[in-house]
């Protein structure tokens, strides 16, 4: 071993500053940039901590100057030497920047091809996401990742302090668990000990952290990872994440007092940020009332306006034809922007399934006298112009944006709206609320109506509202459910709820899902059973640490923070996963492969 080595560091690329001057140090980290200066050479010496410059004076250390003539880029070396003053050449942008080390003895522990590409970030990101992903181990060198990933360590630590402290027990809930159809769709693993039979990867602890507390654990934690084989978006990632928690005894507040008292301390401790003392909250109804979504991005205004009851007599049949009319009013100081070309594109985006499939957007620009310029303006009176205007608050100058259709069609179309406006009017930063706006959403509804019935809208677990008992009978559609969902700027950070622990109740839940006996008992029997011997009322909650760690770290996808992630289409472009099985394999797992479809 060498002897460098083998005594260890001295310092981190990112510690030396002034007072150091003077002292004999040993570095140790990857060439970042290598300069020759005539006889003096300098490197650029980087660890995760940060850079350190080292200059190499041949008369100083001409065994080490010849040395370094095989120097290149991301060789990792170790550098001894003594630290030095840079004078007036002290380099702002860097916390290292008044000193560098003076170099005595150099040595390599190993060389380096030339990279497929540039891992410094204030160079030209010149390669593709496919080509990072492919040599991800040295994407993740790049600073600009790794602090990403300094930040989501820190939040996982404070995670575990500020829970353990709390009083929670962290626990372990298997990966390998029963298939249960029904929630996001599960990943399968074969079971060579029990030919035929397979495992599915947990979609989430839910049903183990319940049976945590029939078995008296009060209060869990886990920082769990998750497996979902969803169609993969930004936010999306087939394995993730979560937070997971679960209490015995809870009501809605007492599982959001200590996320809250969670988030406020990462937040300060990471980010210097100051949190309010309690998140607001609002309900699913009027959230999609104002909004048209249930995770709100409330960083800026835009609500919605509700125009039904002043158009219901107008005779105009677009507006008496649709349940619900609906607006946006942008302010005139958006007049200039929004031309007639984008007014187009903004009814095209409407029209697009994704973001509701409207049959149109009404629009008006409103005039100096309060008329207005609009294709809709000969079918409608004066009176009703000037109610609308009033209404909506319209200036002159003022761009209305109205969708009339149904419930689903009009609260989708004008969401997609207003946060295409938010993006493309850069409305957050003129807004100038404070960055972080968090959301409690209460009271979803139960259950969703579907063609082929009714589905849980969170997890067939979570328990109704007390009022709303009656109505599982009478009319499942109105039944709210005791669950909240945790949104920071319009992002869905979080979800838990209040569960059923009556199993009359559970029953009557499955019953309205349309399960049968059989189905219930094959699928959740084993829960029912527990059921019946004393449980705790509970409820929980989990978070989605990929998510928060992005949304913290300032990035805009999960990939930014996920060591190896998958590509959008589920693949490891790095060791080239997934891949295929041999028949051999295939054989013990008691699998065979179907003939390619059509032969
Ligand atoms: P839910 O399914 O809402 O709840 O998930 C909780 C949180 O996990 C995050 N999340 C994801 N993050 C990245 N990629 C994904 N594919 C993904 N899916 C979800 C979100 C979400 O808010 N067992 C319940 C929780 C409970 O009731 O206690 C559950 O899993 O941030």
């Amino acid at each position: 071993m060498s002897s460098l080595l083998e005594n260890g560091r001295s310092h981190d690329c990112g510690a030396l500053r002034h007072a150091d001057v003077g002292a004999t140090v040993v570095l140790f980290g990857w060439v970042h940039r290598r300069r020759d200066h005539g006889a003096l050479i300098f490197i650029n010496l980087r660890d995760r901590f940060g850079i350190t410059q080292v200059v190499i004076d041949p008369d100083l250390a001409p065994a080490a100057h010849a040395a370094a003539a095989v120097l290149r880029g991301e060789f990792c070396i170790a550098v001894a030497g003594v630290v030095v003053s840079r004078g007036d050449n002290i380099n702002a942008q860097m916390p290292t920047g008044e000193i560098e080390v003076s170099l005595r003895e150099l040595e390599v522990f190993s060389s380096a091809d030339v990279l497929p590409f540039n891992v410094a970030d204030d160079a030209e990101l010149d390669a593709t996401e496919t080509h990072r992903l492919k040599y991800r181990y040295l994407d993740l060198r790049r600073p600009s990742l790794q602090k990403n990933f300094v930040l989501r360590s820190r939040l996982a630590t404070l995670t575990r302090l500020t829970l353990a402290e709390a009083g929670f027990l962290e626990l372990e809930t298997p990966y390998m668990v029963k298939y249960t159809p029904g929630g996001a769709r599960n990943f399968l693993v074969p079971s060579r000990l029990n030919p035929g039979q397979f495992y599915a990867l947990a979609e989430s602890p839910q049903i183990f952290k319940q049976l945590f507390m029939v078995a008296g654990m009060d209060k869990y934690f886990q920082i769990c990872r998750c497996f979902r084989d969803e169609d993969l978006r930004n936010d999306r990632q087939p394995e993730f994440t979560q937070i997971d928690v679960e209490i015995s005894y809870a009501t809605p507040e007492r599982v959001q007092a200590p996320i809250e008292a969670l988030i406020r301390r990462a937040w300060k401790d990471i980010l210097g940020a100051e949190l309010p003392q309690q998140f607001p909250r609002m309900t699913w109804a009027e959230a999609m009332a104002r909004y048209g979504s249930d995770k709100p991005d409330t960083r800026f205004g835009l609500e919605f306006i509700d125009l039904k009851d002043i158009v219901a007599e107008s005779g105009f049949r677009m507006f008496t034809g649709a349940p619900f009319v609906k607006g946006l009013c942008v302010g005139p100081e958006h007049s200039e922007a929004l031309t007639r070309g984008r007014l187009d594109k903004l009814t095209e985006l409407v029209k697009k399934r994704e973001s509701g499939g409207a049959k149109g957007l009404a629009w008006a620009r409103v005039q100096a006298d309060g008329s207005w310029q609009s294709p809709l303006a000969k079918n409608l009176s004066a009176e009703l112009v000037a109610a609308i205007n009033a209404r909506m608050g319209a200036l002159p100058g003022s761009v209305l944006l109205i969708i009339a259709d149904d419930f689903h069609v009009t609260h989708q179309a004008l969401n997609a709206l207003r946060l295409e406006l938010r993006d493309s009017l850069d409305l957050v930063a003129r807004a100038g609320r404070s960055p972080w706006q968090f959301l409690w959403v209460t009271d979803f509804p139960l259950f969703e109506r579907t063609e082929k019935g009714y589905v849980s809208s969170h997890h067939p677990f979570t328990s109704p509202r007390a009022v709303d008992l009656p109505l599982l009978d009478s009319d499942p559609a109105q039944v709210l459910a005791q669950a909240y969902d945790l949104v920071l700027n319009g992002n869905e950070i979080g979800g838990g709820s209040i569960r059923i622990h009556r199993s009359d109740v559970q029953a009557k839940v499955f019953a309205v899902l349309g399960l049968s006996e059989a189905q219930i008992q094959h699928k959740f029997g084993f829960l029912l059973e527990a059921f019946r011997y004393g449980p705790p009322p509970h409820g929980g909650i989990a978070l989605g640490l990929d998510r928060i760690s992005m949304l913290m770290a300032g990035a805009t996808s999960l990939r930014d923070v996920i060591a190896f992630p998958k590509t959008q289409k589920g693949t490891d472009l790095m060791t080239g996963c997934p891949s295929g099985a041999d028949d051999e394999q295939l054989a013990e797992l008691f699998i065979r492969q179907a003939p390619p479809e059509g032969t």
